[in-house]
């Protein structure tokens, strides 16, 4: 079986099979994620199997997003501009019922950190962003190194470094 992050085509893939347990983010999947594309809002990847490429084991969306000063922890701040930073915001990721626990989440957000470095070669994006919808799913964030936004209660953020 090979795997593959490709872009959300709503002419291909199965929305409306999607089911990761969480109501609002399948309904994203189904009715926002293609609109989002179209208004550039955000973009939408998805993780597939070759052999049954139009069913969606996982995905994530991405959008442009800017993180104050203050929400960095002082060692981040070392180097950057008095202004906000840019970020790029990680708006949905999830993993399918029938898919969990065999690494694809590590797998889309990995995906997703490799995307956003490559962009870098044409715009500037200092970190990641995200909002954790619950304290579960801020342990997953923590476990890869994202830490909390201060002054905020559930976004995290992932700072990319130098290179
Ligand atoms: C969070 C989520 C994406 C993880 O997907 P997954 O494919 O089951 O995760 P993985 O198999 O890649 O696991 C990666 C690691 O995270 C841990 N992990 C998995 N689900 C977790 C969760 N809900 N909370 C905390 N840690 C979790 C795993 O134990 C694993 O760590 P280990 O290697 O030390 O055992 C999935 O549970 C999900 O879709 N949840 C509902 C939506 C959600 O909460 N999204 C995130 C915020 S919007």
């Amino acid at each position: 079986m090979a795997l593959g992050i490709v872009e959300l085509n709503g002419r291909l893939h199965d929305r409306a099979g999607f089911d990761c347990g969480n109501e609002a983010l399948n309904r994203y999947l189904r009715s926002l994620a293609t609109q989002h594309r179209l208004k550039g809002i955000a973009t939408t990847f998805v993780l597939v199997e070759s052999d049954e490429p139009a069913r969606v084991l996982g995905f994530y969306a991405l959008s442009a997003a800017a993180l104050a000063l203050e929400n960095l922890a002082q060692a981040d701040r070392k180097g950057l501009p008095a202004y906000p930073v840019p970020a790029v915001r990680i708006g949905r990721l999830a993993v399918s019922l029938a898919a969990r626990q065999r690494g694809f989440g590590e797998l889309l957000l990995q995906n997703a950190v490799r995307r956003v470095l490559a962009a870098r070669g044409a715009l500037g994006v200092c970190a990641l962003v995200v909002e954790a919808k619950d304290a579960t799913a801020e342990r997953f964030y923590r476990k890869y190194g994202f830490r909390l936004c201060a002054g905020e209660v559930r976004q995290l953020y992932l700072p990319l470094g130098v290179g």
